[in-house]
């Protein structure tokens, strides 16, 4: 911080003092408001971290600043502090390559307005990454077309434009200690993907797709701590100072009057871009010591909280938006012009319409086009936690994601769940009808998956409906029907927030008693993904344990039979365990026994479910029913399972 406002001197002598005073103030005022709140939250997790643990093991409390959690895989691209450091950080990056630096240069005049700029690409990738399947076709086709006649615009240099941008947002996560490496390297896969479907003519080409991968790659494009580079930055850190911030037409520099006319907001925008400039550093000049970026991770609490009472929405991409907009009315402008420019008007209109009135407006606008096209009614969103209740989640996660990466911890190879309580919540909260409450339920099944992909479970299977649920009345079933085969085509379209991790789906269970459009998109999307590997999804459907034991022995007898060419009786004698134990779903499916199983809605009871299995497994029940669960039921009860693994573990 010091050394960068020195090199600032004299030319920012006045912003620099009013900032100084704003930040000083803003401050005390911040203490003053929120010192009730700090305790309220604070002590909860004190509490914690002091309780004595049940397995009489010392408690070794190693911060890891796990907490702004990958709650869903698009959080990553929706941390503002993080993507405003990956586009300081990309373009910096973009700039010192001679190449891509000189066509950058030319074609999009950086250097008048570097704010609009930044808006207008910060706006693109939210809209890439919130697009539906149809939507990213139209973006495409708008990059194809502005483009067209620009003769650097081709593969090699998508590639590393897409390198820069995927690595700068992962190394940010890193620096911020907020990410595991699963999710690293599936986000960076994500953007990778994008390089080949730029234009037709690049299908299946070979990028670079994990985040070693990619930073090896661009070792050969860039130099990190060269003089170039850090002529690139200081030069796109000058611009990003907001003193250059202009509309079209003129030019205002920060004076006294701009900055007292929102002088909260200019506070707010001076830190969050000092956090980002430090991200920067660290990244780009790993060998320059970067004291305030250790400082703001060991005060990430302190961060997180700051951010959360200071923007609407703590710490994302649409907090930035507004309070970049808050500073400079014009850029309002430049964000509108994108939507317009990729969508159309109508289209555009709509989008920022939906994305200013939305309750709960963070997690709705990742959910855009789930249920409206296809799912049913939308009205029950996830209740947006309080403040209190959201800092204390979010440090009770970290605590335990720290604790679950420390050494000596064996996950489960495969976690059974037991999704019970969807109707016991509509009921609660006097939903118009129990399939609301499975709408909330089958969204809480995507953040689910996204929590147990970055614990590092990979391996899942969800019981959704058993074959004694079947016999629930059609008014119940038809909608619920309706429902899963809406969510399996959304999946398969890439729809879905959690479309990042390359899953495979499968369904167990017997499929004969689902109807049959029901069970054609199960085939088509078992088929389809059939090839992807980061993590297996099974879901449970029409699905009972005892007819499952049943189904195993058929199976193991008639095995025998054709095999060993025996009969029926003798195949009958003979039969094992082990013959069974074969021939259950998981085994079948070729994936390890279900060693951990969880459920909820505070039930304890297995109700058949892996009853062949259940014989070894370790079971944890949770209270809360299932559309209500936090990531900090999970991670509690995964901790709670790898410490008895630990104690009785073969
Ligand atoms: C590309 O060039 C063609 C003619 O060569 C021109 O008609 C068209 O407007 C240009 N497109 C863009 C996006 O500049
Ligand atoms: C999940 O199952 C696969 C087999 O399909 C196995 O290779 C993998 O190790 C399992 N994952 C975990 C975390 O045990
Ligand atoms: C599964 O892999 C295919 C390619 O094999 C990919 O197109 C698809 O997006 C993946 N699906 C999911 C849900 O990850
Ligand atoms: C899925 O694949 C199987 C075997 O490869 C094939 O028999 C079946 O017709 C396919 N189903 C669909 C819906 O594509």
């Amino acid at each position: 911080m010091r050394m960068d406002t020195t090199r600032q001197r004299g030319k920012h002598c006045q912003y620099k003092f009013l900032t100084l005073v704003c930040v000083a103030s803003g401050l005390a005022i911040w203490v003053v408001i929120s010192y009730q709140f700090l305790v309220r939250s604070i002590i909860p997790f004190l509490r914690l971290v002091l309780a004595p643990s049940s397995s009489g093991e010392v408690k070794v409390f190693t911060w890891r600043n796990k907490f702004p959690s990958v709650d869903n895989m698009h959080t990553f691209f929706d941390r503002g502090d993080a993507m405003l450091a990956a586009v300081l950080m990309a373009i910096s990056m973009q700039l010192s390559n001679e190449e891509a630096g000189g066509f950058l240069l030319a074609h999009i005049n950086i250097n008048k307005n570097l704010w609009r700029r930044l808006i207008r690409t910060l706006a693109f990738i939210r809209m890439t990454v919130r697009a539906n399947s149809a939507e990213r076709t139209q973006i495409i086709a708008w990059l194809n077309r502005i483009h067209s006649n620009i003769s650097l615009f081709r593969f090699e240099t998508n590639t590393f434009i897409l390198a820069t941008i995927a690595y700068a947002l992962a190394k940010a996560h890193q620096s911020l200690g907020c990410a595991a490496d699963v999710e690293l390297d599936a986000v960076v896969s994500a953007i990778m993907s994008m390089a080949d479907k730029i234009n037709l003519e690049d299908r299946g080409k070979q990028v670079p797709s994990s985040l070693k991968e990619v930073e090896k790659y661009l070792s050969t494009q860039v130099t990190f701590q060269s003089p170039a580079m850090a002529k690139t930055f200081e030069y796109t850190l000058g611009l990003s100072h907001v003193t250059k911030s202009s509309s079209k037409t003129q030019e205002t520099s920060i004076t006294a009057r701009t900055f007292f006319r929102r002088p909260w907001a200019w506070v707010k925008l001076f830190l969050l871009r000092q956090l980002a400039v430090e991200i920067c550093y660290s990244v780009l000049f790993p060998k320059r010591p970067a004291l305030s970026l250790s400082v703001a991770r060991l005060l990430q609490p302190l961060w997180y909280h700051l951010h959360y009472n200071m923007c609407p929405q703590a710490l994302t991409l649409d907090g930035l938006f507004d309070l970049l907009i808050a500073c400079e009315p014009s850029l309002e402008e430049a964000v509108h012009s994108v939507y317009v420019e990729v969508l159309g008007e109508e289209h555009a209109a709509r989008t920022v319409e939906a994305v200013q009135n939305a309750p709960g407006r963070t997690m709705r606008a990742h959910l855009p086009h789930i249920g409206s096209h296809s799912a049913g009614d939308t009205r029950w969103d996830f209740a947006s936690p309080s403040l209190e209740e959201a800092v204390t989640e979010h440090l009770t996660c970290s605590f335990y994601r720290a604790r679950l990466s420390s050494s000596g911890r064996k996950l489960p190879q495969h976690l059974g769940v037991i999704m019970d309580g969807n109707r016991r919540y509509s009921k609660d909260n006097h939903l118009g009808s129990v399939v609301d409450g499975h709408q909330v339920g089958a969204r809480k099944l995507l953040q689910f998956m996204s929590w147990s992909f970055s614990a590092g479970i990979n391996n899942v299977t969800l019981w959704a409906l058993s074959d004694d649920n079947l016999k629930r009345g059609s008014d119940e079933l038809g909608p619920l029907f309706t429902m899963m085969t809406g969510y399996i085509n959304e999946m398969l379209a890439g729809n879905t927030p959690i479309a990042i991790i390359n899953i495979r789906f499968r369904v167990v269970g017997d499929r004969s008693l689902l109807p049959e459009k029901l069970r054609r998109a199960v085939e088509v999307a078992e088929n389809s993904t059939q090839h992807n590997r980061s993590f297996n999804l099974q879901l449970a459907l029409g699905y009972g344990g005892r007819a499952e034991v049943v189904r195993a022995v058929k199976e193991a007898v008639k095995r025998r039979v054709r095999d060993e060419s025996i009969t029926t009786e003798e195949a009958v004698e003979q039969l094992s365990a082990t013959d069974v134990t074969k021939h259950v779903y998981s085994a079948e499916l070729g994936l390890p026994e279900i060693d951990a199983i969880l459920r909820t809605s505070g039930e304890k009871r297995l109700s058949g479910f892996a009853l062949w299995e259940s014989h070894a497994a370790e079971l944890c029940f949770v209270e809360r029913h299932w559309p209500n669960m936090k990531q900090s039921d999970f991670l509690r009860s995964i901790m709670d399972l790898s410490e008895r693994k630990r104690r009785y573990g073969a």
